[in-house]
């Protein structure tokens, strides 16, 4: 039992900590809201990479060549080695692999709302990876210097799989608009879906973002989402000049933002059906591999402390 002197300076360590820009590592002393916040953080992120799988996915049975089905089956297969670091990443605050799988299946926790979206046509796939993958990297570049140390350190190494994710995209969009007009519309039709469900991967505009002071004063994050949003079309507008399509220029709908991220869009019910399929379908696995390695499979490992707080 900890005195609430005791606590203050551990409070006082942590912070101090923080602002030499050293790493909190997963034995140091914490306060709960900064374990909570990283938990719900790098899960969502770790979601977001499993559940990304599903509308590109879709795809590789489909790719038009067996250049284009080799390229998306190795960028998918990445997506699911980034869900994995950082599904370990998370693993080292004292929750579960099972847990999370639980809460996200469950709707507890959510994923990025992008992949509420379908991916339509084989235009998509090069949108998604220029697009999607573009704005993961404004996301995650400065996450590589995030303040606790497993995340941080399985950033720099997703970051450099997302640059290539996002030239592969680039690389097909080109190649399509080289193409024929029709290839060319297929572009511009794909851009058009895409571009404002992008935009709000950054998340709600500043002023709404209830978590982002007390998370850039931890250092989990490091920039506002409107800082992020504004360097993501920076860095977008030339490309979409030199590929010849036009980004649309309207409003960002926010209520249609939090429809999709509450359950409510088009694409959120198939993709936890799908999830939760997979994850029954390799229940036999999971007990093979726990048999196997000789472990008991009733006390999944990192299950001392669950993310109520209680700790045992
Ligand atoms: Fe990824
Ligand atoms: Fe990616």
């Amino acid at each position: 039992m900890t005195s609430a002197v005791d606590e203050a300076q551990l409070e006082a360590g942590f912070q101090a900590t923080i602002d030499r820009k050293d790493r909190i590592e997963p034995r140091d002393w914490m306060p709960d809201a900064y374990r909570r916040t990283l938990v719900r953080q790098v899960a969502q992120h770790a979601h977001s990479e499993i559940i990304g799988m599903q509308p590109e996915g879709s795809w590789i049975g489909r790719a038009p060549s067996l250049r284009r089905k080799a390229i998306l089956l190795a960028k998918v297969q990445d997506e699911a080695g980034h869900g994995l670091y950082l599904y370990s990443a998370t693993e080292t605050l004292g929750v579960s692999r099972d847990e999370l799988t639980e809460m996200l299946i469950s709707g507890r926790q959510k994923y990025s709302s992008i992949f509420n979206y379908p991916a339509l046509s084989y235009a998509d796939v090069g949108t998604i990876g220029w697009l999607v993958d573009g704005a993961a990297i404004c996301n995650q570049v400065p996450l590589c210097r995030t303040s606790f140390g497993p995340y941080g350190r399985a950033m720099i190494r997703i970051c450099k799989e997302e640059s290539f994710h996002q030239r592969q995209g680039y690389e097909l969009l080109m190649t399509m608009m080289r193409g024929t007009d029709e290839q060319r519309a297929m572009v511009q039709e794909s851009v058009n879906r895409f571009w404002k469900p992008a935009l709000m991967m950054f998340g709600p505009p500043d002023a709404e973002s209830a978590n982002t002071e007390q998370s850039m004063a931890w250092g989990i994050k490091t920039h506002t989402n409107d800082e992020l949003r504004a360097r993501f079309i920076e860095m977008t507008a030339p490309q979409a000049e030199a590929l010849g399509v036009t980004l649309p220029d309207n409003e960002l709908d926010w209520d249609e933002f939090w429809t999709v991220v509450k359950g409510g869009g088009p694409c959120n019910e198939q993709r936890i059906a799908h999830r939760k399929q997979a994850w029954d379908d390799g229940a036999w696995v999971r007990e093979a591999a726990a048999a196997f390695a000789g472990l008991d499979t009733s006390s999944p490992r990192g299950s001392d402390y669950s993310i109520t707080g209680r700790q045992s």
